[in-house]
């Protein structure tokens, strides 16, 4: 597997952290050359290290003030590219600076020449493999040629007064050893620091890899739970309609025949005492109110019969025509604003005209009331995406409906209207299941509601 390279989010946090460590390098340096001057009395010209800190200080200031602005633009894209440039860079000049501060405080003779360890120990962290080995080779070769520069006196040698023994630095064993035994643990370190990093960073790679994953899987078990949750939604509902079925079919039946009777007998006593006012308004009141249990008896027969359609291709979009031109003309319709959005081509499918026609307008009505003082509905038509399913959706500017109302608009005899008998849905989701289609429902209250009709395409 390949290793990975730190990200962006990870180098930018550690890039800030080095900037800050800088600031505490350079209250490090203050400190021991203030020892070394004062307490310890040791003589060394200040100068040439003055500019070096005052040249750390200056590129410190520009990646500080680098990151502040990248802070207060997190919209402005960081590329890995970039942020691993600057990596460098803040590297390179560091390493620099620090052969130059070593060369003018003795070069080999200072003990702090060791402090580059230290700053690839860090390098390590920050970069990739390849990147720390060139510092790392780079650095002991400006050493090394600093050295030489200063044993041949082509460069002159910055001896710390009252500090090393003052032949040290042209001593050339010593100077061998300490070539050799600087170079080698500088090497070693950085081995050791990026074998340990770069399995770090593999590890963390993979652990983002499953982490992503567990997300994924999560994400879809979150998806699965739903579905299943709306799968018993819909076995309870067709539950429900069923025994309700068989049980209605049973008494809308026995209740049809005498309903007839009351009907016909009432208009016999209408038609007899025709003199008679005060009894032909009580008739009337009769008639109406049986009329009215005879519809509900024939909704409860709808519901309960649930007959199996029988199917035939045909144009779904001249049904839809068909039943629009059926509401426009009339009265309830008249301050509803219908608009279409059809496709230019047709839409052939397998359905039951009838049983069809019967959804289309009892979802049209249903919208119109939920509209009592005008509005619009919009009726569209088109494929869903998978192609399996013609959708049909009427969207209105009515009531709403409340989420509370929501679980039970399926719900036979559930109705919020004075003369509803709350089948309306209730039979066209049997009729819909029955032609293997789907109906949903959705609401933003005071905003409109929207059924959505699918059916099959094969
Ligand atoms: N487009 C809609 N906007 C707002 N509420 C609706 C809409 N369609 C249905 N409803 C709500 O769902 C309930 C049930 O509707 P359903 O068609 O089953 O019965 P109903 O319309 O009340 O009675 P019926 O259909 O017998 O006249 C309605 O009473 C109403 O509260
Ligand atoms: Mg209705």
């Amino acid at each position: 597997m390949k290793a990975f390279a730190p990200t962006e989010q990870e180098l930018l946090v550690r890039l800030k952290w080095f900037v800050q460590l800088r600031w505490l390098f350079l209250l490090g340096l203050a400190t021991a050359l203030f020892f070394a001057v004062k307490v310890f009395g040791l003589g060394m010209n200040l100068t040439p290290i003055l500019i070096v800190v005052i040249a750390v200080v200056i590129y410190n200031f520009v990646f500080y003030f680098l990151h502040r602005s990248r802070n207060r633009h997190p919209e402005r894209e960081v590329t890995l590219r970039g942020l691993r440039i600057e990596a460098n860079l803040q590297i390179g000049l560091d390493l620099l600076s620090l052969i130059f501060l070593v060369h003018f405080t003795g070069g080999i003779e200072n003990p702090f020449i060791f402090f580059f360890v230290f700053h690839m120990l860090l390098g390590s962290i920050l970069l990739a493999g390849r990147d720390i080995w060139f510092h790392a080779i780079f650095t002991i070769t400006i050493l090394f040629i600093l050295l030489g520069l200063s044993y041949f006196n082509i460069l002159s040698h910055h001896q710390i007064e009252g500090f090393a023994s003052e032949e040290l630095w042209s001593n050339v064993p010593y100077l061998w050893a300490g070539i050799l035994s600087f170079g080698t643990t500088i090497l070693m370190a950085v081995y050791m620091t990026n074998s340990i990093a770069r399995s770090l960073r593999h590890r963390e790679g993979e652990l983002f890899f499953t982490k992503n994953q567990l997300e994924n899987q999560s994400k879809k078990l979150e998806q699965a739970n739903m579905e299943l949750i709306r799968q018993q939604n819909l076995l309870v509902q067709s539950e429900k309609l069923a025994s309700l079925g068989k049980l209605s079919a049973g008494i809308a039946h026995e209740l049809n025949n005498p309903l007839t009777g009351i009907l016909s007998f009432s208009h016999f006593i209408k038609e007899e005492c025709t003199e008679q006012s005060r009894l032909q308004h009580d008739i009337d009141i009769v008639i109406r109110e049986t009329n009215r249990c005879k519809v509900i008896i024939k909704g409860l027969l709808d519901f309960a019969r649930q007959s199996k359609p029988e199917k035939k291709s045909g144009d779904i979009i001249q049904l839809l025509n068909k039943v629009i031109s059926l509401v426009e003309n009339h009265k309830d319709f008249k301050n509803i604003e219908i608009v279409k959005h059809f496709p230019e081509e047709l839409m052939e499918i397998m359905y039951d005209k009838d049983q069809i026609q019967q959804v289309f307008m009892n979802l049209m009505v249903n919208a119109q009331e939920a509209m009592p003082d005008g509005g619009a509905l919009h009726v569209s038509v088109r494929i869903s995406m998978d192609m399996e399913y013609v959708v049909i959706r009427f969207r209105d500017s009515g009531t709403g409906i409340t989420e509370e109302n929501m679980k039970k608009i399926f719900d036979p005899f559930f109705t919020t209207k004075e003369t509803g008998t709350g089948l309306g849905l209730s039979i066209i989701l049997g009729i819909i299941e029955n032609h293997e289609g789907k109906l949903e429902a959705d609401s933003e209250l005071g905003k409109g509601a929207t059924f959505t009709v699918k059916l099959p395409i094969t």
